[in-house]
């Protein structure tokens, strides 16, 4: 897959008015490749989200021994993964822009005895993984990385179960984990301390797992006995509310906008930007809720809104944890400061999303204020300056939110590097444009 560095502006025009259906949930996609991998029989997924990311995970999980096939049908594209013992893949495993993919995949191989080679492009290669590599090293992993990052070789072990308390809410550190504790012998135990998304409990259940789920303080602990075997099974994808935000976020700040996003994922633990921005006073509506393959899923109609700033708490930093870049933007349209507590793992996404964020803004001319774990952006009641070209550092979200906020702001806003935007929206743009939105090259 080669992807060119493509700029690409977005400037105001009119509302925005239609209908668009938000493409498939990343988290679950990556998730129901990895255990369709891991079960016996023949998993069947709609509504896989194609984005780089996840067709990254798909090819390694072939790589790994899997089938993995795609079948266009009347009804769009399925995908059929027939699990298998995994293998050791003849070649390194690379996973591009993908920290999911690559922890998650981690963790299931540590617990299968692979031998492999994790890698990935220069900005997953700035990522943490010794925050992986740590706690499958104590389950008896044997794992080197390049000082705490990729290129990172695990090499065969056997594993066995241990108690392990999360350093943070993660829930790819969580989920690594519990794919470890799978192959592992004896009990599997993690203590997050704060809820973090819950898509790979909800999946092993799906997949026939037996696991015990108890609140645990603030957060949940989660036991998981070693050696079970999944079986496949049927998962139909939601869409995903990270991608939703930005539709939804785009027709809350473009007047005279009305919006409805088909099919969302709306856990709760996913749903923090919805919650934080109807407080902000955005016109967003929840019809025609529905549960699909375990999860809970709405349309969601949002019309445009004049917003007022608030407070964010740090304890809504994990169900909102890829929003904050969106978030940002809509901010800079309301009245008065938006605060955002909490916020200190933006530093490790794609990119430090936080210093991202704010060079972005300030660039087109909307006051900021931030600190290690915090940031203040004061907004300008609908009027944003725009004009600036934003340097996106291999960050999708980056790229999606600066390109929203073009289309409200005065002046038209660039962006310097479109093509990472693939890796979890494809339609990005032309969907965009199919609601009335003014994005081109
Ligand atoms: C994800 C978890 C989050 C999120 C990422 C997807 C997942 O990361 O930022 O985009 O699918 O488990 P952390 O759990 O590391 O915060």
């Amino acid at each position: 897959m080669t992807v060119s560095v493509s700029r690409l502006q977005a400037a105001r025009r009119g509302s925005l008015a239609g209908e668009a259906a938000a493409p498939g949930d990343k988290s679950i996609s990556h998730r129901a490749l990895i255990f369709g991998a891991l079960a016996a029989g023949e998993t069947v997924v709609s509504g896989l989200l194609e984005g780089h990311d996840v067709l990254r995970t798909a090819a390694a999980m072939r790589a790994l021994g899997a089938g993995v096939e795609r079948d266009l049908t009347d009804e769009g594209p399925i995908w059929r993964i027939e699990g298998a013992k995994w293998r050791d893949p003849e070649r390194p495993l690379y996973f591009g822009n993908s920290g999911t993919g690559c922890r998650l995949v981690l963790g299931a191989a540590a617990g299968q005895g692979v031998a492999a080679r994790f890698d990935g492009d220069q900005s997953l290669r700035s990522r943490p993984m010794q925050r992986i590599s740590e706690p499958l090293v104590l389950m008896g992993a044997r794992i080197v990385t390049e000082a705490g990052r990729l290129p990172v070789d695990l090499s065969p072990a056997a594993l066995r179960g241990i108690l392990y308390r999360l350093p943070v809410a993660s829930a790819q550190i969580k989920s690594a984990v519990l794919l470890a504790g799978l192959g592992a012998g004896g009990e599997t135990v993690v203590v997050e301390p704060a809820l973090s998304r819950d898509h790979t409990e909800r999946m092993l259940k799906a997949f026939g797992a037996e696991l015990k789920v108890e609140q645990d303080g603030g957060g949940r602990r989660i036991r998981l006995q070693g050696g079970q075997r999944l079986k496949a099974a049927r998962v139909e994808v939601p869409g995903d509310p990270s991608s939703a935000a930005f539709l939804v976020a785009a027709a809350t700040i473009v007047p005279g906008s009305d919006v409805l996003v088909r099919n969302v994922l709306i856990n709760p633990l996913r749903a923090g930007f919805f919650e934080t921005l109807s407080e902000m006073g955005a016109n967003i509506s929840f019809e025609n809720r529905r549960d699909l393959s375990g999860e809970p899923v709405a349309d969601i109609r949002a019309r445009h809104a004049a917003l007022k700033g608030v407070a964010v708490p740090a304890s809504r930093a994990a169900s909102m944890i890829d929003e904050y870049p969106i978030l940002s933007v809509v901010a800079a349209f309301a009245s008065g400061e938006t605060r955002m507590d909490g916020i200190e793992e933006l530093r490790v996404k794609e990119s430090d999303r936080l210093a991202a964020i704010e060079v972005g803004l300030k660039a087109n001319g909307v006051a900021t204020a931030s600190g290690p774990d915090w940031l203040i952006v004061s907004g300008a009641s609908g009027a944003v300056r725009g004009g600036a070209n934003v340097a996106t550092h291999l960050d999708h979200r980056i790229a999606m939110s600066f390109l929203v906020m073009g289309l409200a702001s005065q002046r038209p806003v660039s962006i310097d590097d479109a093509s990472m935007i693939a890796t979890s929206f494809p339609e990005f743009a032309p969907l965009m444009q199919g609601l009335g939105a003014m994005i081109a090259p």
